[in-house]
């Protein structure tokens, strides 16, 4: 059975972010993954193909797994909100809640040894604590309860790289630590 259909998520009409989707983009990738990447919210391109990281973000978080000799179809990757936000704002909190329930059963399904989150308001929400990722990006803390007080690697958003230099060289070196942690816990 696909996800869609474990999630119960078809035409979910939650939050008012189903007014302008196109496109639910619950997620893909290995279903029997170690590894969930966890990012904010569809862009434009994401909520018009459906898919999860498929824009401009999702061509750098490509070249950053390459780096850190990761492969996406190895890993599972989703969002915190599956619907677009209007104007690339972030999500809500009220959104954030509305979508709960389908993130905490998808880390339910998948299991991972280890969740990642991509940017603070993945970050933020997942653990429940503002993060400030200057402080806490390359670190694993542990997720809410909610997503079952999982392992939680935090760094920056690959859509940081767009607006600020030097980024992309510490989502590198962060996404190589967590290459070098599965290969101790693996
Ligand atoms: N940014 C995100 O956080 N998620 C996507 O799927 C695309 C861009």
């Amino acid at each position: 059975m696909d996800m869609k259909n474990q999630l119960g998520i078809d035409n979910c009409q939650r939050c008012d972010l189903s007014d302008n989707r196109q496109n639910i983009v619950i997620g893909e990738g290995n279903q029997n993954s170690d590894v969930m990447v966890i990012g904010e919210a569809p862009g434009k391109k994401e909520d018009e193909l459906g898919q999860p990281f498929v824009g401009k973000a999702g061509s750098i978080l490509d070249s950053i797994l390459e780096e850190a000799d990761l492969r996406r179809e190895e890993i599972y990757i989703t969002n915190v909100v599956k619907c677009k936000p209007p104007s690339n704002r972030d999500p809500t909190k009220d959104e954030m809640e509305s979508c709960e329930e389908y993130l905490s059963n998808q880390v339910n399904k998948i299991d991972p040894s280890i969740l990642v989150s991509l940017g603070k308001v993945s970050a933020s929400w997942m653990t429940g604590k503002e993060v400030v990722l200057k402080e806490k990006h390359g670190e694993i803390t542990q997720s809410r309860q909610e997503f079952n007080s999982k392992k939680l690697f935090i760094t920056y958003h690959p859509a940081a790289c767009l607006y600020s230099n030097g980024i992309k060289e510490k989502i590198v070196n962060d996404f190589k630590g967590l290459r070098t942690f599965l290969d101790m816990i693996l």
